[in-house]
């Protein structure tokens, strides 16, 4: 089974099926790695306002960059809308700052993180309550929203824009305003998401799946915390099988089955060696077997890691 290396946008832009994802990554530790992943081939870089990190990512990039046009050419850069910028008129304001901070002149992809809103408290972006859940405010116009972010599209500074986190519900409505570029969701052999897959690809909205690995880092916080079980993907049997069967890592055969059902993945790493795996996906092919395999792992939403509503553990 071949595996395309990129998904093609309107217009003919590529968008690398494999990116690289930067969530919890101190900025030292993040600029180095950003490096390192370039040398390993990355050009899809994935960050958001709510990771804190965009003027990191930005001084990697730049630097990397060099002020060559056709350089800057090659990177597909994607951010996003905070919830607390969930809101028409702060739309733009946001934008500009996420792109100031990135040191770019346009970006590749401006995603809306999420479908419901925190409050908007400026210089605060996760806003919480004394007991630790987030101020969320339910007045968000989700349509509205969305045509702010597709407005931003005038200006020429972002040629694709995107959603993550919506429900397929929420993914109807907002397609009948207009087709989003992408969905970015948690997608792993866990949490296999076959309906809204079935849905996006009705609709040919390449998907990208977050958390592709698991997010061990999140999973352990929220285990100590909640007393919830949260298996180590790459420690699943099943997955050790097949990567020891084709001389693989367990991170490998992840990514792959996640390539070979037609899904786009922005692992995050920040070692070398395992930024290097990674991305080496293309020489190998999980059977028809393996495939259905795996499929029977799904837990589908009780495998789910990045779970909002549990984020007064975090
Ligand atoms: N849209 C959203 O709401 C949303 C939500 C969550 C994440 N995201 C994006 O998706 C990206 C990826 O998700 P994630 O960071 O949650 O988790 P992930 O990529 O599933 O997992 C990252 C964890 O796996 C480890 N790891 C990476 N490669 C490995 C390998 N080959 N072997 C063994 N361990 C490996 C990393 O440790 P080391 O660093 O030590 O290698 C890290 O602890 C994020 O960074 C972010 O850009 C988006």
């Amino acid at each position: 089974m071949t595996v395309e290396k990129y998904f093609v946008l309107q217009g003919g832009d590529r968008m690398p099926r494999i990116g690289f994802g930067t969530w919890q990554a101190s900025d030292e530790v993040l600029e180095k790695s950003v490096s390192d992943a370039l040398s390993a081939g990355y050009r899809h870089f994935d960050t958001a306002r709510a990771y804190e990190n965009e003027a990191a990512l930005g001084r990697a990039l730049t630097r990397w960059i060099g002020g060559e046009q056709t350089r800057r050419k090659e990177l597909f850069v994607v951010t996003k809308l905070p919830p607390g910028g969930n809101r028409p008129d702060l739309v733009p304001e946001y934008f500009n700052n996420s792109l100031k901070d990135l040191g770019l002149d346009y970006l590749d992809m401006y995603i809306m993180h999420t479908p419901f809103a925190f409050e908007h408290i400026p210089g605060d972006l996760h806003p919480k309550n004394p007991d630790g859940s987030m101020r969320v405010d339910l007045s968000t116009d989700l349509i509205a929203v969305w045509k702010a972010i597709l407005k931003l599209k005038e200006s020429g500074r972002v040629r694709h824009v995107g959603v993550s986190n919506v429900n397929e519900e929420q993914l109807r409505r907002l397609c009948a305003v207009e087709k989003p570029a992408c969905l970015q969701i948690e997608v792993h052999v866990l949490c296999q998401q076959k309906s809204m897959i079935g849905i996006a690809s009705e609709l040919g909205i390449p998907i990208v799946a977050y958390s592709p690995l698991g997010s061990k880092a999140l999973a352990d916080v929220l285990a100590a915390k909640t007393g919830r079980e949260y298996p180590d993907l790459l420690s699943l049997p099943i997955v050790q099988r097949i990567a020891d069967a084709h001389s693989r890592t367990a991170a490998q055969v992840l990514l792959r089955y996640t390539l070979q059902r037609g899904v786009g993945a922005i692992p995050k790493s920040t070692n070398p060696a395992r930024i290097q795996q990674n991305i080496s996906l293309w020489n190998f092919e999980l059977t028809e077997s393996e495939l259905k395999e795996l499929s029977t792992v799904d837990r589908g939403e009780n495998g789910r890691i990045c779970d909002f509503s549990l984020s007064i553990y975090l």
